[in-house]
């Protein structure tokens, strides 16, 4: 999914900043090269080689005067592969960024920066690029970005968006320089920079104000919290505004507000803004629970595959990154809690063990009608309601698993329909029933490898509630505001519940520009720290 701390931003910068001087090189090394070439090898050519018959003479000077921007563009050139290749690879590091991809992110950016050296020095020597040099270049990239393509369906989705967006802006750019700038305004934009000026804010509120902290232990016991004839939500998510624009969108749109029970899980980092931000607003008398995942002792390695996992690839990332002179910060290097958060909706019976049903909501949904009604669905006996993908062919499950494994082939229908996360109705008398946190668990063992599927709490999902998920009306749930631009008004006004996924986030610049204002109108912009934040 989408987390998206700020601490973990600032080195993209960095690299983004190092990346644009990279490309600046290499645009003064063309540029020097190309200056070179006009004006100086033509008479050396006719000075020093006067007896070459003339056959002989085209072929050295088509051999010395190499035009870079016509290699570029020949159809079958490596450059061009290159080239095509790295437009990719860029915009596939922005996205898996978006997805905590930290690593996949970085082999990326070490391909492209390869990719770079070797046009340039192509461009130096005056020579195409030859097969010999390409082909582990290209394999690498085309293999990294195979694994992205591969990883989530949104993602690839996204990323046919992004590609041509980027290479829009790539044609439309003649002088190279113009290219640099708008790649780093792309990336430099991309820095929620305001989201963590407001949680810098908020969390010396929680420190200093002892007021607060008391505020937030005596709602911790209320009954509120455990009573089954309200309406119960849960919200797992690092993103204060985010949920900020979650609950105020949902209380906006329902009649009895004060009957609406938010429950939040956040991480370490993010838990004191949180509690500050919901203590001190008002959302209209909803009752709203503020819980930091670090507190959940019972979700550790000894009962939860996925803990296991995340806590081994941490030390594996931390033995990788001894062997390697790249400076990370340790918080972007460890997003164990981040994507622990994203799993946690598999755990929603054993973080409340008292309530019977709730709505689970992601964090980049807005709630444009009276949700309530969701509860008195008939489920049927399912576990999980749901709205289907499969309108289209290809969200069907073996887009999303590895249906060469036996166990896979004889358990599940390849054309079964996806569903998606976002709005979930879950019952959670019948998920325990069912013992869906134990098929979640023996599947995330099955795939310790990542031979089943690569990333993702969807394919789990799909897996965990196989048989037990009731198709909601698709009106509840309209998906792709983070990456479709081409969304039926119509549908967007008749949903109850409007979508970002996608990398196209409303909180950031690269956000849709007409589905912006969706998602905005739930911001009170008036309020201080936001005001603060947005001109600083
Ligand atoms: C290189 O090729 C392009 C496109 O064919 C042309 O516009 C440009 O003038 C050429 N540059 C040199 C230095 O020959
Ligand atoms: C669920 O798990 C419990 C304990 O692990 C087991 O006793 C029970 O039979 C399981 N129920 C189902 C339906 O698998
Ligand atoms: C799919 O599963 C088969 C059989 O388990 C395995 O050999 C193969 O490597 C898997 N494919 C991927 C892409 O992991
Ligand atoms: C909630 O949304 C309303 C209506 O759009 C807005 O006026 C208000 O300021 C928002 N509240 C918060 C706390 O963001
Ligand atoms: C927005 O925030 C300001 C400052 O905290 C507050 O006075 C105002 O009532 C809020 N507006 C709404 C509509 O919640």
């Amino acid at each position: 999914m989408r987390r998206r701390t700020v601490d973990y931003r600032r080195p993209v910068r960095r690299w983004f900043s190092s990346w644009i001087w990279g490309l600046l090189g290499l645009i003064s090394v063309v540029g020097f090269v190309l200056f070179v070439v006009v004006h100086h090898h033509p008479h050396e050519d006719r000075d020093e080689q006067p007896i070459l018959d003339k056959s002989e003479l085209l072929e050295q000077v088509t051999h010395k005067r190499l035009n870079i921007t016509e290699e570029i563009s020949s159809a079958n050139s490596y450059a061009r592969q290159l080239t095509e290749q790295m437009t990719l690879a860029k915009a596939y590091v922005i996205i898996a960024k978006e997805h905590n991809n930290f690593r996949l992110a970085w082999e990326l950016s070490q391909k492209i920066r390869s990719c770079q050296f070797l046009l340039s020095k192509a461009a130096m020597r005056e020579e195409p690029i030859t097969l010999d040099e390409a082909e582990p270049i290209i394999k690498g990239l085309s293999s990294l970005i195979f694994k992205a393509l591969d990883a989530h369906y949104d993602i690839a989705t996204t990323m046919m968006t992004m590609k041509s967006h980027i290479q829009a802006l790539e044609e439309r750019a003649n002088a190279a320089t113009v290219q640099s700038t708008v790649f780093g305004q792309l990336a430099a934009a991309a820095l929620p920079k305001n989201l963590h000026c407001l949680h810098v804010k908020l969390v010396a509120d929680w420190l200093r104000k002892k007021p607060l902290q008391e505020l937030a232990d005596e709602k911790r016991n209320s009954l509120r919290l455990v009573d089954n004839n309200l309406y119960h939500f849960c919200i797992f998510s690092d993103n204060l505004l985010a949920v900020s624009v979650v609950i105020n969108s949902t209380v906006c749109n329902a009649d009895h507000p004060k009957q609406l029970i938010f429950h939040i899980v956040t991480n370490g980092v993010t838990y004191g803004a949180m509690q500050a931000w919901f203590l001190s607003n008002d959302f209209k008398g909803s009752t709203i629970e503020v819980q930091n995942i670090e507190d959940f002792t019972w979700l550790n390695a000894f009962y939860s595959p996925i803990a296991k996992q995340l806590l081994e690839m941490d030390s594996r990332a931390y033995y990788f990154k001894g062997s390697q002179d790249m400076k990370i910060d340790p918080k972007f290097q460890n997003p164990k809690h981040i994507s622990l958060l994203n799993h946690l909706r598999f755990y929603v019976p054993e973080i409340y063990p008292q309530l019977e049903k709730i709505v689970f909501l992601d964090d980049d949904v807005v709630v444009q009608k009276e949700l309530t009604p969701l509860f008195s669905l008939d489920l049927h006996g399912n576990v999980n309601g749901a709205v289907e993908t499969c309108l289209e062919a290809f969200h069907r499950y073996y887009k999303y698993l590895n249906f060469s494994n036996p166990i896979i082939s004889s358990m599940f229908d390849p054309q079964a329909c996806g569903w998606a996360f976002g709005l979930n109705v879950f019952d959670l008398i019948a998920w325990r029933k069912a013992n869906v946190t134990a098929r979640y668990h023996y599947w995330q063992q099955q795939n310790v490898d990542q031979s089943i599927w690569k990333l993702g709490t969807l394919p789990p999902g799909l897996l965990a509630f196989y048989g037990l998920t009731e198709p909601l009306d698709r009106r509840w749930h309209v998906l792709g505001l983070g990456y479709d631009l081409n969304i039926d008004n119509r549908l967007i006004e008749s949903a109850a519940v409007i979508h970002f996924n996608g990398n196209m986030k409303p909180w950031l610049k690269l956000a849709i520009a007409q589905y912006k204002p969706l998602w905005e109108r739930y911001v009170n912009l008036t309020h201080p720290y936001l005001q603060d934040c947005v001109t600083s």
